[in-house]
Protein backbone atom coordinates (compact mmCIF):
# COMPACT_ATOMS: atom_id res chain seq x y z
CA UNK A 1 0.00 0.00 0.00
CA UNK A 2 1.06 3.88 -0.48
CA UNK A 3 1.13 6.08 2.00
CA UNK A 4 -1.83 8.12 2.23
CA UNK A 5 -0.30 11.35 3.29
CA UNK A 6 1.93 12.93 6.09
CA UNK A 7 0.56 11.94 9.52
CA UNK A 8 0.46 15.58 10.54
CA UNK A 9 -2.11 16.33 7.64
CA UNK A 10 -4.37 13.53 8.19
CA UNK A 11 -7.55 15.48 9.37
CA UNK A 12 -11.31 15.28 9.29
CA UNK A 13 -11.42 15.17 5.58
CA UNK A 14 -10.41 11.89 5.71
CA UNK A 15 -12.88 11.04 8.51
CA UNK A 16 -14.04 7.10 8.18
CA UNK A 17 -11.52 6.66 5.36
CA UNK A 18 -9.05 3.67 5.64
CA UNK A 19 -5.20 5.29 5.79
CA UNK A 20 -1.98 4.17 5.41
CA UNK A 21 0.64 6.21 7.21
CA UNK A 22 4.50 5.64 7.87
CA UNK A 23 6.82 7.02 10.95
CA UNK A 24 8.72 7.40 14.11
CA UNK A 25 7.00 6.59 17.30
CA UNK A 26 7.21 9.88 19.12
CA UNK A 27 5.32 8.49 22.31
CA UNK A 28 3.48 5.32 23.24
CA UNK A 29 0.72 5.44 26.38
CA UNK A 30 -0.63 2.27 27.53
CA UNK A 31 -3.98 2.98 28.81
CA UNK A 32 -4.61 -0.62 30.66
CA UNK A 33 -5.94 -2.32 27.48
CA UNK A 34 -5.79 0.54 24.66
CA UNK A 35 -2.24 1.36 23.90
CA UNK A 36 -1.91 4.96 22.51
CA UNK A 37 0.85 5.69 19.74
CA UNK A 38 1.84 9.70 18.51
CA UNK A 39 3.02 8.78 14.80
CA UNK A 40 5.47 11.38 13.84
CA UNK A 41 6.56 12.33 10.49
CA UNK A 42 8.20 15.85 8.90
CA UNK A 43 4.36 16.74 8.78
CA UNK A 44 3.35 16.15 12.38
CA UNK A 45 2.13 13.81 14.76
CA UNK A 46 -1.31 11.61 14.94
CA UNK A 47 -2.46 9.78 17.17
CA UNK A 48 -3.11 6.04 16.45
CA UNK A 49 -5.57 3.97 18.80
CA UNK A 50 -4.58 0.11 19.04
CA UNK A 51 -6.96 -2.10 21.22
CA UNK A 52 -6.87 -5.85 22.61
CA UNK A 53 -9.52 -6.56 19.35
CA UNK A 54 -7.06 -6.94 17.19
CA UNK A 55 -4.68 -9.26 18.75
CA UNK A 56 -1.29 -8.82 16.06
CA UNK A 57 -1.64 -5.48 16.21
CA UNK A 58 -1.88 -5.03 19.85
CA UNK A 59 0.87 -7.55 20.42
CA UNK A 60 2.86 -5.41 17.89
CA UNK A 61 2.18 -2.44 19.95
CA UNK A 62 3.49 -3.67 23.13
CA UNK A 63 7.07 -3.95 21.48
CA UNK A 64 7.02 -0.69 20.30
CA UNK A 65 9.55 2.01 21.59
CA UNK A 66 10.40 5.48 21.23
CA UNK A 67 11.43 6.43 17.54
CA UNK A 68 11.10 2.66 15.99
CA UNK A 69 10.24 3.44 12.71
CA UNK A 70 6.54 1.68 11.98
CA UNK A 71 3.42 1.57 9.02
CA UNK A 72 0.26 1.89 10.10
CA UNK A 73 -3.03 0.91 8.32
CA UNK A 74 -6.59 2.22 9.82
CA UNK A 75 -9.26 3.74 9.73
CA UNK A 76 -10.08 7.48 10.85
CA UNK A 77 -12.22 8.21 13.30
CA UNK A 78 -13.55 11.48 15.22
CA UNK A 79 -11.24 11.89 18.88
CA UNK A 80 -14.16 11.12 21.97
CA UNK A 81 -16.02 14.37 23.37
CA UNK A 82 -12.99 15.97 25.69
CA UNK A 83 -10.36 14.59 23.64
CA UNK A 84 -9.62 16.74 21.16
CA UNK A 85 -6.22 18.77 20.92
CA UNK A 86 -6.79 22.00 19.20
CA UNK A 87 -2.41 22.18 18.96
CA UNK A 88 -2.32 19.69 16.10
CA UNK A 89 -4.14 19.62 12.57
CA UNK A 90 -5.03 15.68 13.33
CA UNK A 91 -6.06 16.84 16.85
CA UNK A 92 -9.50 16.85 15.74
CA UNK A 93 -9.20 12.54 14.72
CA UNK A 94 -6.98 9.68 15.79
CA UNK A 95 -6.53 6.37 13.37
CA UNK A 96 -7.77 3.22 14.81
CA UNK A 97 -5.06 0.89 13.56
CA UNK A 98 -6.00 -2.51 11.34
CA UNK A 99 -2.85 -2.87 10.52
CA UNK A 100 0.75 -2.52 12.49
CA UNK A 101 4.53 -3.23 10.95
CA UNK A 102 7.70 -2.47 12.92
CA UNK A 103 9.77 -1.15 9.80
CA UNK A 104 12.75 -1.14 11.80
CA UNK A 105 13.67 -0.99 15.17
CA UNK A 106 15.47 1.76 17.44
CA UNK A 107 18.08 1.37 19.64
CA UNK A 108 16.74 4.14 22.98
CA UNK A 109 17.47 7.39 21.64
CA UNK A 110 20.28 9.27 23.53
CA UNK A 111 17.91 11.91 24.58
CA UNK A 112 14.28 12.40 24.67
CA UNK A 113 13.23 14.09 21.76
CA UNK A 114 11.38 17.14 23.26
CA UNK A 115 13.63 17.79 26.11
CA UNK A 116 14.61 21.27 25.69
CA UNK A 117 17.83 21.72 28.00
CA UNK A 118 19.97 19.77 25.34
CA UNK A 119 23.63 21.16 25.37
CA UNK A 120 25.33 21.84 21.55
CA UNK A 121 27.32 19.40 22.21
CA UNK A 122 24.34 16.41 22.29
CA UNK A 123 22.57 17.76 19.82
CA UNK A 124 25.19 17.67 17.46
CA UNK A 125 27.15 14.56 18.42
CA UNK A 126 23.44 13.02 17.90
CA UNK A 127 22.55 15.35 14.99
CA UNK A 128 20.46 12.93 12.88
CA UNK A 129 18.23 12.31 16.17
CA UNK A 130 17.96 15.98 16.82
CA UNK A 131 17.11 17.00 13.67
CA UNK A 132 13.97 14.76 13.82
CA UNK A 133 12.74 17.44 16.31
CA UNK A 134 10.08 18.78 15.21
CA UNK A 135 11.40 22.12 16.08
CA UNK A 136 14.31 21.21 13.63
CA UNK A 137 11.98 19.77 10.93
CA UNK A 138 10.42 23.18 10.73
CA UNK A 139 13.45 24.99 11.11
CA UNK A 140 14.27 23.73 7.90
CA UNK A 141 11.29 23.91 6.05
CA UNK A 142 11.03 27.32 6.49
CA UNK A 143 14.55 28.21 5.28
CA UNK A 144 13.95 26.13 1.84
CA UNK A 145 10.79 27.95 1.54
CA UNK A 146 12.94 31.04 2.57
CA UNK A 147 15.55 29.95 -0.08
CA UNK A 148 12.85 28.84 -2.76
CA UNK A 149 10.84 32.58 -2.30
CA UNK A 150 14.08 33.93 -3.48
CA UNK A 151 15.00 31.63 -6.17
CA UNK A 152 11.58 32.67 -7.46
CA UNK A 153 11.73 36.45 -6.94
CA UNK A 154 14.95 36.17 -8.77
CA UNK A 155 13.73 33.60 -11.96
CA UNK A 156 10.97 36.17 -12.18
CA UNK A 157 13.23 39.10 -12.85
CA UNK A 158 15.29 37.72 -15.24
CA UNK A 159 18.60 36.46 -13.00
CA UNK A 160 20.18 33.34 -13.79
CA UNK A 161 21.84 30.61 -11.93
CA UNK A 162 25.22 30.08 -12.52
CA UNK A 163 27.82 27.88 -10.33
CA UNK A 164 31.26 28.76 -9.60
CA UNK A 165 34.28 27.07 -8.73
CA UNK A 166 34.89 26.62 -5.02
CA UNK A 167 38.64 25.28 -5.49
CA UNK A 168 39.73 28.94 -6.44
CA UNK A 169 43.05 30.69 -5.64
CA UNK A 170 44.07 32.45 -2.52
CA UNK A 171 43.45 36.28 -2.31
CA UNK A 172 43.29 39.39 0.36
CA UNK A 173 39.87 39.45 0.45
CA UNK A 174 39.31 40.05 4.05
CA UNK A 175 38.59 36.69 5.99
CA UNK A 176 41.51 34.42 6.32
CA UNK A 177 41.08 30.85 3.75
CA UNK A 178 40.55 27.42 4.13
CA UNK A 179 43.63 26.10 1.47
CA UNK A 180 43.41 23.14 -0.35
CA UNK A 181 46.87 21.58 -0.77
CA UNK A 182 47.33 20.48 -4.87
CA UNK A 183 48.37 16.70 -5.69
CA UNK A 184 49.51 17.55 -8.74
CA UNK A 185 50.96 20.92 -8.56
CA UNK A 186 53.61 20.56 -5.79
CA UNK A 187 53.80 22.72 -3.24
CA UNK A 188 50.80 24.62 -4.35
CA UNK A 189 47.06 25.43 -3.11
CA UNK A 190 43.75 26.34 -3.51
CA UNK A 191 41.72 28.14 -1.53
CA UNK A 192 37.90 27.74 -0.66
CA UNK A 193 35.86 30.96 -1.66
CA UNK A 194 35.28 33.52 0.84
CA UNK A 195 32.77 34.51 -1.94
CA UNK A 196 32.17 34.22 -5.38
CA UNK A 197 32.69 37.75 -5.90
CA UNK A 198 34.85 38.21 -8.65
CA UNK A 199 33.61 35.03 -10.72
CA UNK A 200 30.48 37.18 -10.65
CA UNK A 201 32.10 40.20 -11.90
CA UNK A 202 33.73 38.31 -14.52
CA UNK A 203 30.37 37.17 -15.64
CA UNK A 204 28.81 40.16 -15.97
CA UNK A 205 31.77 41.13 -18.04
CA UNK A 206 30.92 38.27 -20.02
CA UNK A 207 27.69 39.82 -20.72
CA UNK A 208 25.31 37.68 -18.36
CA UNK A 209 23.68 40.57 -17.28
CA UNK A 210 22.09 39.09 -14.24
CA UNK A 211 23.55 36.23 -12.23
CA UNK A 212 22.72 34.92 -8.85
CA UNK A 213 23.85 31.43 -7.14
CA UNK A 214 22.97 29.99 -3.52
CA UNK A 215 25.94 29.15 -2.57
CA UNK A 216 28.16 28.03 0.37
CA UNK A 217 31.47 30.28 1.02
CA UNK A 218 34.03 29.71 3.22
CA UNK A 219 35.56 31.93 6.09
CA UNK A 220 38.33 30.46 8.37
CA UNK A 221 37.17 33.38 11.47
CA UNK A 222 36.63 33.08 15.05
CA UNK A 223 32.89 31.65 15.13
CA UNK A 224 29.76 33.14 16.73
CA UNK A 225 26.32 33.02 17.20
CA UNK A 226 25.85 34.56 13.78
CA UNK A 227 28.67 32.74 11.84
CA UNK A 228 29.85 29.50 10.53
CA UNK A 229 32.81 28.56 8.68
CA UNK A 230 31.24 27.80 6.09
CA UNK A 231 27.92 29.47 5.74
CA UNK A 232 25.39 30.50 3.04
CA UNK A 233 24.96 33.19 0.30
CA UNK A 234 22.20 34.43 -2.25
CA UNK A 235 24.49 35.97 -4.47
CA UNK A 236 23.29 38.14 -7.01
CA UNK A 237 25.05 40.79 -9.53
CA UNK A 238 23.42 42.51 -12.00
CA UNK A 239 24.86 45.08 -14.94
CA UNK A 240 23.68 48.51 -15.83
CA UNK A 241 22.02 49.84 -12.61
CA UNK A 242 22.65 52.02 -10.84
CA UNK A 243 22.97 51.99 -6.34
CA UNK A 244 19.32 53.07 -6.16
CA UNK A 245 17.99 51.25 -8.81
CA UNK A 246 20.29 47.71 -7.32
CA UNK A 247 18.61 48.78 -3.79
CA UNK A 248 15.11 49.25 -4.89
CA UNK A 249 15.52 45.28 -6.40
CA UNK A 250 16.68 44.00 -3.82
CA UNK A 251 14.58 44.99 -0.63
CA UNK A 252 12.33 43.62 -3.13
CA UNK A 253 13.59 40.04 -2.34
CA UNK A 254 13.66 40.41 1.27
CA UNK A 255 10.17 41.14 1.30
CA UNK A 256 9.19 38.85 -1.24
CA UNK A 257 10.92 36.07 1.35
CA UNK A 258 9.71 37.47 4.34
CA UNK A 259 6.04 37.86 2.92
CA UNK A 260 6.12 33.93 1.06
CA UNK A 261 8.04 31.92 3.46
CA UNK A 262 6.85 33.86 6.88
CA UNK A 263 3.59 35.97 6.06
CA UNK A 264 5.11 38.88 7.06
CA UNK A 265 4.52 42.78 5.07
CA UNK A 266 7.78 44.25 5.45
CA UNK A 267 7.82 47.86 5.09
CA UNK A 268 7.95 49.44 1.48
CA UNK A 269 10.47 51.14 1.18
CA UNK A 270 12.82 49.95 3.87
CA UNK A 271 14.23 52.94 5.55
CA UNK A 272 17.36 54.65 4.29
CA UNK A 273 20.42 55.22 6.83
CA UNK A 274 24.24 56.68 6.07
CA UNK A 275 26.67 55.19 8.41
CA UNK A 276 27.80 57.83 10.00
CA UNK A 277 24.23 58.77 10.93
CA UNK A 278 23.54 54.86 12.66
CA UNK A 279 27.14 55.08 14.06
CA UNK A 280 26.32 58.46 16.03
CA UNK A 281 22.78 57.59 16.89
CA UNK A 282 23.04 54.17 17.68
CA UNK A 283 27.35 52.91 18.00
CA UNK A 284 26.54 50.52 15.53
CA UNK A 285 26.73 49.98 11.92
CA UNK A 286 23.75 47.59 12.16
CA UNK A 287 21.56 49.43 14.63
CA UNK A 288 18.39 47.14 15.77
CA UNK A 289 16.19 49.64 15.47
CA UNK A 290 13.31 47.82 17.65
CA UNK A 291 14.99 49.67 20.29
CA UNK A 292 13.56 52.93 20.23
CA UNK A 293 17.05 54.24 22.42
CA UNK A 294 19.98 56.75 20.84
CA UNK A 295 23.16 57.81 22.10
CA UNK A 296 24.11 61.21 22.31
CA UNK A 297 26.96 63.14 21.71
CA UNK A 298 28.85 64.70 24.79
CA UNK A 299 32.26 65.05 22.58
CA UNK A 300 32.26 68.80 22.53
CA UNK A 301 31.01 69.33 26.01
CA UNK A 302 33.37 66.76 27.60
CA UNK A 303 36.87 69.16 26.48
CA UNK A 304 36.18 71.71 28.72
CA UNK A 305 35.12 69.59 31.85
CA UNK A 306 36.95 68.99 34.87
CA UNK A 307 36.29 65.33 34.70
CA UNK A 308 39.40 64.07 33.29
CA UNK A 309 38.13 60.77 31.98
CA UNK A 310 36.00 62.39 29.93
CA UNK A 311 38.09 65.35 28.67
CA UNK A 312 41.06 62.54 27.73
CA UNK A 313 38.80 60.98 25.94
CA UNK A 314 37.47 64.04 23.81
CA UNK A 315 41.11 65.06 23.41
CA UNK A 316 42.01 62.03 21.78
CA UNK A 317 41.89 62.24 17.61
CA UNK A 318 39.12 60.03 17.11
CA UNK A 319 38.06 60.08 21.07
CA UNK A 320 34.31 60.20 22.03
CA UNK A 321 32.05 61.26 24.52
CA UNK A 322 28.26 59.98 24.28
CA UNK A 323 25.84 59.21 26.82
CA UNK A 324 22.86 56.22 26.87
CA UNK A 325 19.81 57.48 28.87
CA UNK A 326 17.56 54.63 29.74
CA UNK A 327 13.85 55.98 30.76
CA UNK A 328 12.64 54.88 34.03
CA UNK A 329 16.23 53.17 34.71
CA UNK A 330 16.62 55.11 38.23
CA UNK A 331 14.62 51.99 39.32
CA UNK A 332 18.05 49.58 38.59
CA UNK A 333 19.91 48.88 41.67
CA UNK A 334 23.00 48.90 42.14
CA UNK A 335 23.99 45.89 41.40
CA UNK A 336 22.16 45.85 38.18
CA UNK A 337 24.33 49.01 37.20
CA UNK A 338 27.18 47.52 38.40
CA UNK A 339 27.04 44.74 36.47
CA UNK A 340 26.73 46.73 33.20
CA UNK A 341 30.81 47.61 34.09
CA UNK A 342 31.86 44.19 33.24
CA UNK A 343 29.05 43.54 30.03
CA UNK A 344 31.19 46.59 28.64
CA UNK A 345 34.12 46.08 29.28
CA UNK A 346 34.02 43.04 27.03
CA UNK A 347 34.12 45.57 23.73
CA UNK A 348 37.46 47.52 25.42
CA UNK A 349 35.64 49.66 27.61
CA UNK A 350 37.63 50.89 30.82
CA UNK A 351 34.73 52.17 32.53
CA UNK A 352 30.84 52.87 32.84
CA UNK A 353 30.20 56.04 34.22
CA UNK A 354 26.48 56.48 35.53
CA UNK A 355 24.45 58.90 37.17
CA UNK A 356 20.74 58.12 38.32
CA UNK A 357 18.41 61.41 38.06
CA UNK A 358 16.76 61.22 41.46
CA UNK A 359 15.41 65.29 40.45
CA UNK A 360 15.96 66.47 37.39
CA UNK A 361 15.47 70.09 38.49
CA UNK A 362 18.85 69.73 40.66
CA UNK A 363 21.37 68.99 38.79
CA UNK A 364 23.83 68.34 41.16
CA UNK A 365 24.92 66.45 44.12
CA UNK A 366 21.40 67.16 45.07
CA UNK A 367 19.60 65.61 42.66
CA UNK A 368 21.58 63.23 40.83
CA UNK A 369 23.24 60.18 42.33
CA UNK A 370 26.58 58.99 40.52
CA UNK A 371 30.14 58.55 41.39
CA UNK A 372 30.75 61.20 38.31
CA UNK A 373 28.99 64.22 39.89
CA UNK A 374 31.15 65.44 41.71
CA UNK A 375 33.40 66.07 38.93
CA UNK A 376 31.57 67.72 36.88
CA UNK A 377 30.22 71.60 37.50
CA UNK A 378 26.83 72.44 37.45
CA UNK A 379 26.17 73.86 33.78
CA UNK A 380 27.76 70.75 32.49
CA UNK A 381 25.22 68.81 34.03
CA UNK A 382 22.78 71.02 33.02
CA UNK A 383 23.72 70.79 29.69
CA UNK A 384 23.64 66.74 30.05
CA UNK A 385 20.72 66.06 31.18
CA UNK A 386 19.09 68.78 28.47
CA UNK A 387 21.30 66.99 25.41
CA UNK A 388 19.92 63.46 27.20
CA UNK A 389 16.63 64.82 27.67
CA UNK A 390 16.48 62.81 31.25
CA UNK A 391 14.10 63.22 33.22
CA UNK A 392 13.26 62.46 36.99
CA UNK A 393 13.79 58.78 37.31
CA UNK A 394 15.89 57.86 34.85
CA UNK A 395 19.53 56.74 34.80
CA UNK A 396 22.20 58.07 32.17
CA UNK A 397 25.48 55.74 31.15
CA UNK A 398 28.44 57.35 29.65
CA UNK A 399 31.19 56.17 27.44
CA UNK A 400 34.42 57.83 26.89
CA UNK A 401 36.98 56.63 25.17
CA UNK A 402 38.32 55.55 21.39
CA UNK A 403 35.32 56.66 19.12
CA UNK A 404 35.28 52.40 18.67
CA UNK A 405 35.07 51.32 21.72
CA UNK A 406 32.50 53.89 23.01
CA UNK A 407 30.29 52.88 20.17
CA UNK A 408 31.02 49.23 20.53
CA UNK A 409 30.46 49.00 24.18
CA UNK A 410 27.40 51.70 24.46
CA UNK A 411 25.74 50.32 21.42
CA UNK A 412 25.87 46.83 22.40
CA UNK A 413 24.32 48.23 25.82
CA UNK A 414 21.81 49.90 24.01
CA UNK A 415 20.86 46.79 22.64
CA UNK A 416 20.87 44.68 26.07
CA UNK A 417 19.10 46.97 28.02
CA UNK A 418 16.40 48.24 25.46
CA UNK A 419 15.78 44.58 25.51
CA UNK A 420 15.81 43.33 29.01
CA UNK A 421 13.95 46.61 29.91
CA UNK A 422 11.14 45.97 27.41
CA UNK A 423 11.69 48.85 24.94
CA UNK A 424 11.26 46.88 22.23
CA UNK A 425 8.72 46.52 19.96
CA UNK A 426 7.77 43.20 18.28
CA UNK A 427 7.83 44.20 14.57
CA UNK A 428 10.17 43.71 12.04
CA UNK A 429 12.52 46.43 11.37
CA UNK A 430 14.63 46.04 8.34
CA UNK A 431 17.56 49.01 7.16
CA UNK A 432 20.09 49.85 4.36
CA UNK A 433 22.96 51.63 5.92
CA UNK A 434 24.79 53.04 2.81
CA UNK A 435 27.76 55.42 2.52
CA UNK A 436 30.03 52.92 4.38
CA UNK A 437 33.81 54.63 4.36
CA UNK A 438 35.92 53.18 1.41
CA UNK A 439 38.54 52.25 3.83
CA UNK A 440 39.55 51.32 7.50
CA UNK A 441 42.37 51.79 9.51
CA UNK A 442 44.12 49.05 11.13
CA UNK A 443 45.74 50.28 13.86
CA UNK A 444 47.90 47.14 14.35
CA UNK A 445 49.33 46.91 11.00
CA UNK A 446 49.25 50.83 10.81
CA UNK A 447 47.67 49.88 7.25
CA UNK A 448 44.38 50.95 5.25
CA UNK A 449 42.26 48.33 4.65
CA UNK A 450 39.36 48.17 2.38
CA UNK A 451 35.78 48.33 4.15
CA UNK A 452 33.74 46.03 1.96
CA UNK A 453 36.27 44.63 -0.56
CA UNK A 454 38.67 46.10 -2.89
CA UNK A 455 36.22 46.27 -5.59
CA UNK A 456 33.75 48.00 -4.43
CA UNK A 457 33.39 51.76 -6.51
CA UNK A 458 34.11 54.70 -4.64
CA UNK A 459 30.87 57.92 -4.76
CA UNK A 460 30.96 60.13 -7.79
CA UNK A 461 34.03 62.26 -6.80
CA UNK A 462 35.55 60.94 -3.94
CA UNK A 463 38.31 59.03 -5.95
CA UNK A 464 40.39 61.61 -5.43
CA UNK A 465 40.13 61.47 -1.79
CA UNK A 466 42.61 58.27 -1.72
CA UNK A 467 45.79 60.03 -1.35
CA UNK A 468 44.92 62.89 0.43
CA UNK A 469 41.80 62.13 2.66
CA UNK A 470 41.36 58.09 2.51
CA UNK A 471 39.54 58.39 5.85
CA UNK A 472 36.37 60.13 4.05
CA UNK A 473 36.51 58.49 1.29
CA UNK A 474 33.11 57.24 0.75
CA UNK A 475 32.16 53.65 -1.13
CA UNK A 476 29.07 53.13 -3.19
CA UNK A 477 28.30 50.39 -0.47
CA UNK A 478 25.04 49.35 1.06
CA UNK A 479 24.75 46.81 3.66
CA UNK A 480 20.99 45.28 4.75
CA UNK A 481 20.53 45.27 8.33
CA UNK A 482 17.37 43.41 10.12
CA UNK A 483 16.38 43.96 13.63
CA UNK A 484 19.94 44.23 14.40
CA UNK A 485 21.58 41.66 11.95
CA UNK A 486 23.54 42.53 9.01
CA UNK A 487 21.89 40.17 6.37
CA UNK A 488 23.07 41.57 3.18
CA UNK A 489 25.75 43.09 2.19
CA UNK A 490 27.14 44.50 -1.59
CA UNK A 491 28.40 47.52 -3.31
CA UNK A 492 28.52 49.08 -6.94
CA UNK A 493 31.57 47.94 -8.32
CA UNK A 494 34.99 49.21 -9.86
CA UNK A 495 34.68 48.72 -13.95
CA UNK A 496 37.50 50.44 -15.40
CA UNK A 497 40.79 48.90 -14.42
CA UNK A 498 42.52 52.35 -13.58
CA UNK A 499 40.09 53.02 -10.93
CA UNK A 500 40.46 49.41 -9.56
CA UNK A 501 44.14 49.81 -9.97
CA UNK A 502 44.21 52.78 -7.76
CA UNK A 503 42.46 51.53 -5.24
CA UNK A 504 44.75 48.77 -4.97
CA UNK A 505 47.39 51.24 -4.73
CA UNK A 506 45.62 52.31 -2.01
CA UNK A 507 45.01 49.78 0.02
CA UNK A 508 49.81 49.58 -0.36
CA UNK A 509 49.49 46.34 -3.17
CA UNK A 510 52.47 47.12 -5.51
CA UNK A 511 51.95 47.20 -8.94
CA UNK A 512 53.50 43.68 -9.47
CA UNK A 513 51.44 41.87 -6.62
CA UNK A 514 48.13 43.39 -8.43
CA UNK A 515 48.83 41.75 -11.59
CA UNK A 516 49.78 38.67 -9.94
CA UNK A 517 46.56 38.52 -7.71
CA UNK A 518 44.07 40.20 -9.71
CA UNK A 519 45.11 40.37 -13.31
CA UNK A 520 42.41 38.45 -14.36
CA UNK A 521 40.17 41.27 -12.86
CA UNK A 522 42.19 44.03 -14.17
CA UNK A 523 42.56 41.71 -17.47
CA UNK A 524 38.63 41.26 -17.80
CA UNK A 525 37.87 44.57 -17.36
CA UNK A 526 40.31 46.28 -20.17
CA UNK A 527 36.98 44.49 -22.47
CA UNK A 528 34.72 46.57 -22.38
CA UNK A 529 33.32 46.11 -18.80
CA UNK A 530 29.89 47.33 -18.16
CA UNK A 531 29.26 48.98 -15.22
CA UNK A 532 27.68 46.61 -12.83
CA UNK A 533 27.21 46.18 -8.67
CA UNK A 534 25.66 43.10 -6.97
CA UNK A 535 24.94 42.05 -3.22
CA UNK A 536 25.23 39.22 -1.23
CA UNK A 537 22.52 37.66 1.36
CA UNK A 538 23.62 35.40 4.36
CA UNK A 539 20.73 32.33 4.02
CA UNK A 540 21.52 31.56 7.33
CA UNK A 541 20.90 34.36 9.02
CA UNK A 542 17.93 35.45 7.29
CA UNK A 543 16.65 31.52 7.87
CA UNK A 544 17.36 32.19 11.47
CA UNK A 545 15.97 35.27 12.17
CA UNK A 546 12.68 34.07 10.26
CA UNK A 547 12.74 30.55 12.42
CA UNK A 548 13.79 33.06 16.21
CA UNK A 549 16.51 31.48 16.64
CA UNK A 550 19.59 32.70 18.06
CA UNK A 551 22.00 30.22 16.39
CA UNK A 552 22.15 30.11 13.22
CA UNK A 553 23.40 26.59 13.60
CA UNK A 554 19.40 25.97 14.38
CA UNK A 555 18.95 26.43 10.60
CA UNK A 556 21.83 24.36 9.33
CA UNK A 557 21.49 20.67 8.98
CA UNK A 558 25.07 19.94 9.76
CA UNK A 559 26.62 23.05 11.79
CA UNK A 560 30.37 23.13 13.06
CA UNK A 561 30.70 24.00 16.86
CA UNK A 562 32.47 26.96 18.07
CA UNK A 563 35.63 25.23 17.65
CA UNK A 564 34.75 24.32 13.95
CA UNK A 565 34.30 20.67 14.25
CA UNK A 566 31.61 18.08 12.92
CA UNK A 567 30.83 16.26 16.23
CA UNK A 568 28.44 14.02 14.17
CA UNK A 569 31.14 12.75 11.20
CA UNK A 570 33.80 13.73 13.68
CA UNK A 571 35.28 16.62 11.36
CA UNK A 572 38.69 17.67 11.10
CA UNK A 573 40.54 14.27 11.63
CA UNK A 574 44.10 13.08 11.15
CA UNK A 575 45.22 11.56 7.44
CA UNK A 576 47.76 8.87 6.82
CA UNK A 577 51.40 9.45 5.95
CA UNK A 578 50.50 8.48 2.32
CA UNK A 579 48.22 11.19 2.14
CA UNK A 580 50.01 13.61 3.01
CA UNK A 581 52.60 12.05 1.20
CA UNK A 582 50.77 12.19 -1.96
CA UNK A 583 50.17 16.02 -1.26
CA UNK A 584 53.64 16.89 -0.58
CA UNK A 585 53.42 17.62 2.80
CA UNK A 586 55.14 17.57 6.18
CA UNK A 587 52.84 18.46 9.48
CA UNK A 588 55.28 20.74 11.47
CA UNK A 589 54.78 20.10 15.83
CA UNK A 590 52.00 22.37 16.36
CA UNK A 591 53.12 25.99 18.27
CA UNK A 592 52.58 24.76 21.69
CA UNK A 593 54.74 21.59 21.76
CA UNK A 594 57.68 24.36 20.14
P1 LIG B 1 29.85 39.98 2.94
O1 LIG B 1 31.19 39.56 3.39
O2 LIG B 1 29.24 41.19 3.57
O3 LIG B 1 29.83 40.30 1.39
O4 LIG B 1 28.86 38.75 3.12
C1 LIG B 1 27.50 38.85 2.75
C2 LIG B 1 26.59 38.32 3.84
O5 LIG B 1 26.93 36.98 4.19
C3 LIG B 1 26.64 36.75 5.56
N1 LIG B 1 27.85 36.22 6.22
C4 LIG B 1 27.88 35.16 7.04
N2 LIG B 1 26.92 34.34 7.47
C5 LIG B 1 27.27 33.32 8.27
N3 LIG B 1 28.53 33.05 8.67
C6 LIG B 1 29.56 33.85 8.25
N4 LIG B 1 30.81 33.56 8.63
C7 LIG B 1 29.25 34.96 7.41
N5 LIG B 1 29.98 35.93 6.83
C8 LIG B 1 29.12 36.68 6.11
C9 LIG B 1 26.20 38.07 6.15
C10 LIG B 1 26.71 39.07 5.15
O6 LIG B 1 25.91 40.22 5.12
N6 LIG B 1 31.06 39.36 -1.91
C11 LIG B 1 30.42 40.23 -0.94
C12 LIG B 1 29.00 40.58 -1.35
C13 LIG B 1 28.93 41.59 -2.46
O7 LIG B 1 29.65 42.61 -2.41
O8 LIG B 1 28.10 41.39 -3.36
C14 LIG B 1 30.38 39.53 0.40
O9 LIG B 1 30.71 38.37 0.54
O10 LIG B 1 24.78 38.10 6.22
P1 LIG C 1 37.67 56.70 38.10
O1 LIG C 1 37.97 58.14 38.27
O2 LIG C 1 38.62 55.96 37.18
O3 LIG C 1 37.39 55.96 39.38
O4 LIG C 1 36.28 56.65 37.31
C1 LIG C 1 35.14 57.30 37.81
C2 LIG C 1 33.92 56.75 37.11
O5 LIG C 1 34.10 56.88 35.69
C3 LIG C 1 33.66 55.29 37.38
O6 LIG C 1 32.26 55.14 37.52
C4 LIG C 1 34.16 54.59 36.14
O7 LIG C 1 33.37 53.43 35.88
C5 LIG C 1 33.91 55.64 35.09
N1 LIG C 1 34.83 55.51 33.97
C6 LIG C 1 36.18 55.29 33.99
N2 LIG C 1 36.68 55.21 32.75
C7 LIG C 1 35.64 55.37 31.91
C8 LIG C 1 35.49 55.39 30.50
N3 LIG C 1 36.54 55.22 29.67
N4 LIG C 1 34.24 55.58 29.98
C9 LIG C 1 33.19 55.75 30.79
N5 LIG C 1 33.25 55.74 32.12
C10 LIG C 1 34.47 55.57 32.69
Amino acid sequence: MTRTDYCGRIDRRHLEQTVHLTGWVHRRRDHGGVIFIDLRDREGLVQVVCDPDRAATFRTAETLRHEYCVAVTGKVRRRPEGTVNPNLVSGEIEVLAHELAVLNASLTPPFQLDDENLSETVRLTHRVIDLRRPQMQQNLKLRYRAAMAARNYLDRHGFIDIETPTLYKSTPEGAREFLVPSRIHHGMFYALPQSPQLFKQMLMVAGFDRYYQIVKCFRDEDLRADRQPEFTQIDIETSFLSELEIRHLMEGLVRAMWKEALGVDLPDPFPVMTFAEAIARFGSDKPDLRVPLELTELTDLAKSVDFKVFRTAAELPNGRVAALRIPGGGAMTRKEIDDCAPFVAVYGAKGLAWIKVNDAAKPNEEGLQSPIVKFLAEPALREILARTGAQTGDVIFFGADRAGIVNDALGALRVKLGHERGFASADWKPLWVVDFPMFEYNDENKTWGARHHPFTAPKDGHEERFATDPANAIAKAYDVVMNGWEIGGGSVRIHRPEVQQKVFAALGISPEDQQRKFGFLLDALRYGAPPHGGIAFGLDRMAAMMAGVAQIRDVIAFPKTQRGQDLLVDAPTAVTEQQLRDLHIRIRPSDSLK
